[in-house]
């Protein structure tokens, strides 16, 4: 359906019009003066100069062109020439009800026929999950969500750094502790071990250690690019070792995003695309856009209107071996191949958006990628602590995702048997324990996505588990409240139905419909933008417009059983949207807390 704003915007260009001036000055906005009224028209201002005429005139004009208007029950033209708006309570609710109606309230799903694949998460296998990697984690799953409520069809693939280097030094590491393994054998032809001989806490250790000996012994280095070699040439013993470490770090790995409830749909990596590179490098040869320079491969992407520095595009390195920018070149490929998608979505930190302009300017300029699919990066910024640096644990370290993850968890439960005590409700230990856990990825979610992707957050753990303000734990209890009230009314014998919608019963259920309206908008401008923060500025106004009417408004008490319903109704409404929008976002709200 149509946006609210839209609707009301055409009536009012319809009024200029039928009043002798031009439709597109109907332009209605939300008001900034909610004292005065609930929408405004400027367009009486914008006008003066076009037809030459004081704009109160023109305002004047308008206003009594909307004479009997079933849109607004109020329109005045005020000095110097503002129009200013009362919509009328039937035309509301009808807008309301016609939400209501609908599975997905109203909105036009304009992404459907369409795919997108949302490249995310990105961790690094033998490295733990760092702080970094839960922006990128939480941001894409919302990401993700969005478009496929839109209705796109949508992918999500992890792509993490199972390539290069990284692996080698690992590799290498390995065979200088327990050189006896067949995986260094070449003249071993059977089965391999079906296990990895390390674990991942082992991994953890192993990673730093090879990677500060190759910093400092250029000999160990050496042995490390060559295992690396040997791994991208297919050596059977270095592949199936790394099938190894792969296989325990995404198991790992998945445990840790499963309890962010995070889920790809692809779980490929760096590696994933290793076996195209040669025939796209010929291609990029043939096709003239690459050259040798300083025995690098390398494909200009400069253009005439940079102002900044934009090195070219490295193909390969001066010894043949592929680099992160092959990978993702031959990634973008496969997925243009598999995909066809109308957009590409990457998130990471911002400091790889030089990175993401060049290979983005590689791909379009060598048809790698069509013109028209939308490659476009999410660069979000720095988790700080509240001294504004990046924030470390509480023991100084750089924090790994599972910590974070503990130290809100633990705030949450001691905040939750707090507010269960003062209320005089007993749940056990463990159901306490689950309440904490589900309203604590919340906090850690929202307190995240509340925020710009590009701008740097705090995370303040005493502030993202706190039950008011602009918070996760904010938005869930305001659901509980409503299903707790529903709880009631079922008890009693009634029946909850949106379809029961009836009446616009006073100004605070005015200003929680007014609110629910922003719904389409939101998810267009969240979707288009990758911004998940505009839903959470959307339930944040939504659970205030809630708890307002709450308070101001007898429900259960209420006698007249057709109102009584009709509030109701504005309740199950008002949960299902904010139910859907915390879907959208990751998370989840517990039946109490
Ligand atoms: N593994 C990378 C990192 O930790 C992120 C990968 C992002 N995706 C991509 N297609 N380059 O920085």
């Amino acid at each position: 359906m149509k946006k609210l704003l839209e609707l009301i915007s055409e009536e009012m260009g319809a009024a200029f019009e039928k009043a002798g001036y031009d439709k597109d000055l109907g332009k209605v906005n939300i008001s900034n003066r909610p004292d005065l009224c609930e929408y405004q028209c400027n367009g009486a201002m914008a006008g003066a100069k076009r037809f030459g005429k004081a704009p109160i005139m023109i305002a004047n004009d308008v206003a009594a062109a909307l004479g009997g208007s079933k849109t607004f029950s109020e329109v005045n033209a005020v000095a110097p020439g503002f129009l200013n708006l009362k919509i009328a309570d039937e035309f509301l609710l009808n807008y309301v009800k016609e939400m209501a109606a609908d599975k997905y309230f109203g909105l036009n799903r304009t992404g459907e026929g369409e795919s997108i694949v949302v490249d995310y998460g990105g961790p690094n296998v033998a490295k733990p999950l760092h702080v970094g990697h839960l922006r990128s984690a939480v941001i894409g799953e919302s990401v993700k969500r969005i478009q496929r409520y839109m209705g796109y069809k949508v992918v999500g693939d992890i792509h993490s750094g199972d390539w290069g280097l990284q692996m080698g030094l690992v590799i290498n590491e390995i065979k200088n502790r327990m050189p006896d393994l067949p995986y260094f054998d070449d003249n071993f032809t059977g089965e391999y071990p079906e296990g990895a001989p390390v674990t991942v806490h082992d991994l953890e250790e192993i990673y730093p250690t090879a990677s500060a000996k190759s910093k400092e012994d250029e000999a160990y280095k050496a042995k490390a690019m060559e295992a690396t070699k040997k791994l991208q040439d297919g050596v059977r013993g270095y592949r199936a070792l790394w099938e190894r470490l792969i296989a325990i770090s995404n198991a790992d790995m998945k445990k840790i995003y499963d309890s962010l409830n995070v889920h790809f749909d692809l779980w490929n990596g760096e590696s994933s695309a290793h076996d195209r590179i040669p025939a796209m490098v010929k291609y990029l040869k043939d096709g003239g856009y690459a050259y040798i320079s300083d025995g690098a491969l390398v494909v200009d992407v400069k253009k005439d209107t940079d102002t900044k520095e934009m090195p070219p595009c490295m193909i390969l390195k001066s010894d043949g071996a592929s680099l992160y920018n092959t990978t993702d070149l031959a990634t973008i490929q496969q997925r243009v191949e598999d995909f066809k998608p109308s957009r590409i979505i990457y998130l990471t930190d911002k400091r790889q958006e030089l990175y993401f302009e060049q290979v983005f300017r590689c791909a379009k300029k060598t048809k790698l990628c069509p013109e028209d699919t939308d490659l476009f990066h999410i660069g979000f910024g720095t988790v700080n602590g509240k001294d504004g640096k990046p924030y470390k644990t509480r023991s100084g370290g750089v924090p790994k995702l599972q910590d974070l993850i503990e130290e809100i968890t633990e705030e949450m439960l001691r905040k939750i048997k707090e507010n269960n005590e003062s209320k005089g409700y007993n749940a056990t230990e463990e159901e306490a324990k689950k309440t904490a856990d589900i309203v604590g990825i919340a906090a850690i979610k929202y307190g995240d996505l509340s925020n710009q992707p590009a701008k740097d957050y705090v995370f303040d753990v005493d502030r993202f588990t706190s039950f008011e303000g602009d918070t996760g734990p904010y938005i869930l209890y305001t659901i509980v409240r409503i299903k707790s009230i529903l709880t009631r009314y079922a008890e009693n014998g009634g029946k909850a139905d949106k379809a029961n919608l009836n009446g616009v019963y006073g100004d605070a259920e005015k200003d929680l419909m007014k609110a629910v309206t922003a719904f389409h908008a939101t998810l267009e401008a969240a979707a288009a933008e990758c911004a998940p923060n505009k839903i959470c500025a959307f339930i944040y106004d939504l659970a205030n417009a809630f708890n307002h009417f709450y308070h101001e408004t007898q429900i259960l008490s209420e006698t007249d059983e057709t109102k009584k319903a009709g509030l109701i109704a504005m309740l199950v409404l008002v949960k299902e949207i904010l139910e859907t929008c915390i879907d959208l976002l990751g998370f989840e709200a517990p039946d109490r807390m």
